[in-house]
């Protein structure tokens, strides 16, 4: 099969490779999957589980990319809830050869059912996004109706989901980012934009819960926005800082079937729009994932056109 892999860390983006590659058995418990369309996170080289096993052993050249949306082609020994020719998508193990592929092994309950009416570029710019800005909201920011959030980079990949998520949970959204981002974010939901290269985020006042994208000195300054009794949820490591009177919780996002059927359905009924920047071919997508021009919104790496 095609696919993309990377062996030196160093390189980052620039150092993938569009190869051959044997396709891949079936475990126990999993399925494979024929990719249609698969999602890259821009970071994913950074993070160890790219380069090495849950052992610590190098496991390159690895295949990188965790999201995928495609259809089930076979069951592995034991393989429960799924069956072959049904349409899916999900979020694919961190430490597994992943979706920039034609053909990807994985676990089935990483899984879930993709509607037909779900086109599978839709439903491969999902899984992250949108897990990670549900868990983030409702687990570990316990969200309620009433709340005042504050999301950085609001009109990123997960910024974009965190925002209209809170919106429809009944919060007062304030969005943050780049100044050519307002527009952006305020389509998205948001009812205030702070420029952070510009505008003072101190002025923003208290909040109930910041959803941090960003970290470093933005997430530092964003835990004396904190209320008492709130949370800074941290996407990116611990914060530097935490809550006077408040949680700080980071967390990395966890594959889960009911809430993926969750997110889809609001995509079908409206309630929830991706952002979908750049749509490439497997062919280009060393080209596509390096780009010369700012990235607006998630490549998608259409794999079988
Ligand atoms: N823990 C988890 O489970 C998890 C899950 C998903 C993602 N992540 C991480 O979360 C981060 C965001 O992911 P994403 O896919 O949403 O990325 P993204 O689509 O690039 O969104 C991030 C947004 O924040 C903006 N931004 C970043 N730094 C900024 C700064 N200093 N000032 C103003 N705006 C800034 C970006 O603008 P620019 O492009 O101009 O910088 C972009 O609009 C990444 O580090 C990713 O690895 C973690």
């Amino acid at each position: 099969m095609k696919a993309i892999v990377v062996t030196d860390q160093a390189a980052g983006t620039a150092g993938m490779k569009l190869v051959k590659r044997p396709e891949p058995q079936a475990a126990i418990n999993d399925v494979i999957v024929q990719v249609h369309a698969s999602g890259f996170v821009p970071t994913e080289l950074a993070w160890p589980s790219t380069w090495t096993d849950r052992l610590d052993r190098d496991r390159t050249p690895s295949i990188p990319g965790h999201e995928l949306a495609g259809v089930v082609t076979a069951l592995g020994y034991g393989t429960t809830g799924l069956s072959v020719g049904q349409r899916v998508f999900g979020l694919a193990d961190w430490y597994r050869d992943g979706t920039l592929a034609e053909y990807v092994a994985m676990e089935a309950r990483n899984l879930a059912p993709l509607p037909g009416d779900v086109d599978f570029t839709v439903g491969a710019s999902l899984p992250i996004s949108g897990l990670t800005a549900w868990q983030g909201l409702l687990q570990h920011g316990r969200l309620q109706a009433g709340h005042s959030v504050l999301v950085h980079g609001a009109a990123g990949a997960v910024g974009s989901m965190v925002t209209q998520l809170a919106r429809e949970f009944g919060a007062y959204v304030i969005g943050t980012g780049r100044a050519a981002d307002r527009q952006t974010a305020l389509d998205f939901g948001a009812k205030e934009f702070v420029d952070l290269d510009n505008d003072a985020l101190e002025d923003v006042g208290g909040v109930d819960l910041v959803f941090d994208v960003i970290g470093g000195d933005i997430g530092k300054r964003s835990a004396g926005l904190i209320r008492a009794g709130g949370t800074l949820v941290s996407i990116v490591g611990p914060a530097e800082a935490r809550p006077a009177d408040g949680l700080a919780v980071d967390f990395v996002v966890e594959p889960d079937r009911a809430q993926l059927s969750e997110i889809v359905q609001r995509v079908r009924d409206g309630r929830l729009r991706t952002n979908i920047g750049d749509v490439s071919t497997l062919d280009d997508a060393v080209a596509a994932l390096n780009p010369t021009e700012r990235r607006k919104g998630k490549t998608i790496i259409r794999v079988r056109p």
